[in-house]
C-alpha cells in the first residue's frame, strides 16, 4: 500500500491555514478579476469534453499552487496509481476499486500488469455478451416496456443517464425505473405493462438487497399471476451474486466483479437498461468518453487535473472556508437526476468521520450536494443563494449546443446560467436593505459542448475521480458505506415487530409511532 498523508498532517495545510488567515478569508472576486486581467484563462481547463471555469472560486494563482502543494504532499499521485494498479485501496472490505477497469479498450492494454489484463478480458467478455443481448432486446418489437428494479447505485446511475441521453434513445420501447419498497412505483408501471411485452431487469450487486428483492418477488408475482410462463426471456439479472439470481429463477445474468463498487456500477452490466436505451454503439461511446477522462486524471499534471482541482476546491470550501452545503445547478433538463446520482457517488462515498484506519477526524468531509434543474432553481431555492446567511458554492453545469429546435429557448437558458452566475459573485453592492446582495459567492461552471454519450461518460468520470481526491485528502475510504447497514438490520427487527405489535424494549418514540401505525382506529 503507498504512503498516504492525511491532509491535516501536512506542512502544506498548517501552510494553507496562514494563506487563509492572511488573504483566503478576505479574497474579493470583483476585486481579483480588476487586478488579474488574465485571471479567466489562467482559471480555467479544457479536459476531455469539458470546459471548466474556475475563476469564480475564492482562489488566486498562489492559493492554488499551496492546494496543489496539499495534493502533492498527501500523496494523491500515488494513491490514484495505487487505485490504477488494482491495489485493495478499499481497505475495509479488502477490495480493489476498479470501476476505470470496465471503460479501459481492449487495445492499448499493454501496460497493464498481467493479472488486470486477465480482468479485462473477463470485463470485455461480458461487455460484448450484455451488448448483444442489448441489441437482441433492441429489435424484439414484442418487448415494449424494459422496467429495471434496482436501489442506489442500481438504479441512480442508469436512470440518469437513460435520461440525459434522450436524444440517443429508441422511444419505440419505455422505460422504467422501480427503485423504492414503497408499493405505489411498482403497482404504478405494472398497470401499464403487459407480461409479454416486458422485460424485467433485476439490478443488484449482491442481490440481497431489500426492497429490490421484495420488488423483485412482487414483479415475478404479478407475472406469472398474469399468465405469464417465460422466466427466461422476461427476467434478466444485472449482479455479480450469480448463484442468487439463479436461485431466484434467472437464468439470463450478466455478472461483474465485488471491485465494482454499486455508486460506481453503471459502466458494469448495471448499465444494461443504458445500452438498450441508447444501442451498443453509443454505449460503447460513453464508456470511451469516461475512459478519456481516466486518462487525464492519470497523466495532467496536477496543476491541469481537473478532478484534483475540483477536490482542492471542495476541501478548501469546507474546511478552511467551513462551507457545508454544494448545489448542483445544471442548465439541461436531460440531467434532472444529476444531483440525486451525485447525492449518492460523493455522500455515500465520503460522508465519513473516521480515516482510513478508524481514527475520529479533527475535520468536516463531504459537504451535502443538492439542487435542482437549475432553471426551476431559480424562482425556488436561489434567494437564498443570493442572500441567505450561508454562503454556498454553486456547480454549473451547461450545454452550448443541444437537439430542439426552439434556439430561443437555449440562448434564454445560457443566458439565465451566465446571469446567475454572475450575479452570485458581483452581488448588488449600491442597493441597501433588502436589496442588497452581499456577492462574492463562489461558483464553479462546466460546459459541455453537446451532451452525448461520450460527454455524460467523460463528466461522469470526472465527479468519480474528484470524489476519489478529496477522501483520498482527507484520509478516508470513498469505498465503503458501513453507514447504511444499522438501518437494515433495525428495519429488519422493526418489520416483525409491526406484524406482531411487540413494542417491548424499544425506545419510547418508536415504541409510540409504532402502535399508532398498528392502531385499526
Ligand atoms: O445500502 C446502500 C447500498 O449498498 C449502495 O451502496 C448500493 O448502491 C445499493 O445499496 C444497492 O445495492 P445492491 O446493488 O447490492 O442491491
Amino acid at each position: 500500500m503507498t504512503a498516504r498523508q492525511r491532509c491535516d498532517r501536512t506542512p502544506a495545510w498548517a501552510r494553507l491555514r496562514e494563506l487563509y488567515d492572511t488573504c483566503g478569508r478576505t479574497l474579493d472576486l470583483r476585486r481579483a478579476f480588476e487586478a488579474d486581467p488574465g485571471r479567466f484563462e489562467r482559471l480555467s481547463l479544457q479536459v476531455p469534453h469539458v470546459f471548466a471555469d474556475l475563476s469564480k472560486n475564492l482562489i488566486d494563482a498562489p492559493l492554488q499552487q499551496s492546494l496543489t502543494e496539499l495534493a502533492r504532499a498527501s500523496g494523491v499521485q500515488a494513491h490514484r496509481d495505487a487505485m490504477f494498479q488494482g491495489e485493495h485501496v478499499n481497505r475495509t472490505e479488502d477490495r480493489a476499486a476498479m470501476h476505470w477497469l470496465l471503460r479501459q479498450p481492449l487495445q492499448g492494454a499493454g501496460g497493464l500488469a498481467p493479472a488486470l489484463q486477465a480482468e479485462l478480458r473477463q470485463v470485455h467478455g461480458v461487455l460484448d455478451a450484455m451488448l448483444a443481448y442489448a441489441q437482441a432486446v433492441r429489435e424484439d418489437a414484442a418487448i415494449t416496456d424494459v422496467v429495471n428494479i434496482g436501489i442506489g447505485g442500481s438504479d441512480l446511475g442508469p436512470q440518469m443517464a437513460v435520461l440525459a441521453l434522450d436524444e440517443f434513445v429508441d422511444h419505440r420501447k419505455r422505460y422504467h425505473f422501480v427503485s423504492s419498497v414503497d408499493g405505489h412505483e411498482l403497482s404504478a408501471v405494472l398497470r401499464q405493462v403487459r407480461p409479454e411485452n416486458t422485460l424485467f431487469l433485476v439490478a443488484s450487486k449482491s442481490f440481497t438487497t431489500l426492497e429490490t428483492m421484495t420488488n423483485a418477488r412482487s414483479a415475478r408475482a404479478w407475472f406469472t399471476a398474469q399468465g405469464g410462463r417465460d422466466i427466461a426471456r422476461h427476467f434478466c439479472a444485472l449482479t455479480s451474486n450469480v448463484q442468487a439470481a439463479a436461485e431466484f429463477g434467472i437464468t439470463t445474468t450478466f455478472g461483474f466483479w465485488d471491485w465494482v463498487g454499486g455508486r460506481y456500477s453503471m459502466w458494469s452490466a448495471i448499465g444494461l437498461p443504458v445500452a438498450i436505451a441508447i444501442g451498443p454503439q453509443r454505449f460503447r461511446e460513453l464508456l470511451a468518453g469516461a475512459h478519456a477522462m481516466d486518462q487525464h486524471f492519470l497523466g495532467a499534471p496536477l496543476e491541469q487535473n481537473l478532478p484534483v482541482q475540483l477536490a482542492l476546491l471542495d476541501v478548501w470550501y469546507r474546511n478552511f472556508h467551513g462551507f457545508t452545503s454544494r448545489s448542483v445547478a445544471p442548465y439541461h433538463s436531460g440531467l434532472r437526476r444529476m444531483q440525486a446520482y451525485l447525492q449518492q457517488l460523493e455522500m455515500e462515498s465520503n460522508g465519513k468521520r473516521v480515516d482510513e484506519s478508524g481514527q475520529a477526524l479533527p475535520y468536516a468531509t463531504s459537504p451535502v450536494i443538492w439542487g435542482e434543474p437549475a432553471a426551476n432553481g431559480q424562482h425556488a431555492y436561489f434567494q437564498m443563494l443570493h442572500q441567505g446567511s450561508d454562503v454556498i458554492p454553486v456547480e454549473f453545469i451547461a450545454v452550448k449546443k443541444v437537439a430542439h429546435d426552439l434556439p430561443e429557448h437555449h440562448h434564454k437558458l445560457l443566458a439565465n446560467g451566465l446571469a446567475q452566475a454572475q450575479a452570485l459573485m458581483l452581488g448588488q453592492q449600491d442597493a441597501g436593505g433588502h436589496r442588497h446582495m452581499p456577492g462574492n459567492r463562489p461558483s464553479t461552471f462546466l460546459l459541455l459542448e453537446e451532451l452525448t454519450p461520450a460527454s455524460l461518460g467523460a463528466l461522469i468520470a470526472l465527479y468519480e475521480h474528484r470524489v476519489f481526491v478529496a477522501g483520498s485528502l482527507w484520509g478516508i475510504n470513498s469505498f465503503d458505506q458501513w453507514g447504511v447497514e444499522l438501518g437494515k438490520v433495525l428495519a429488519k427487527a422493526i418489520e416483525l415487530r409491526l406484524a406482531s405489535g411487540d413494542a417491548a424494549g424499544l425506545d419510547g418514540s418508536t415504541a409510540g409511532l409504532l402502535q399508532r401505525l398498528r392502531d385499526p382506529r
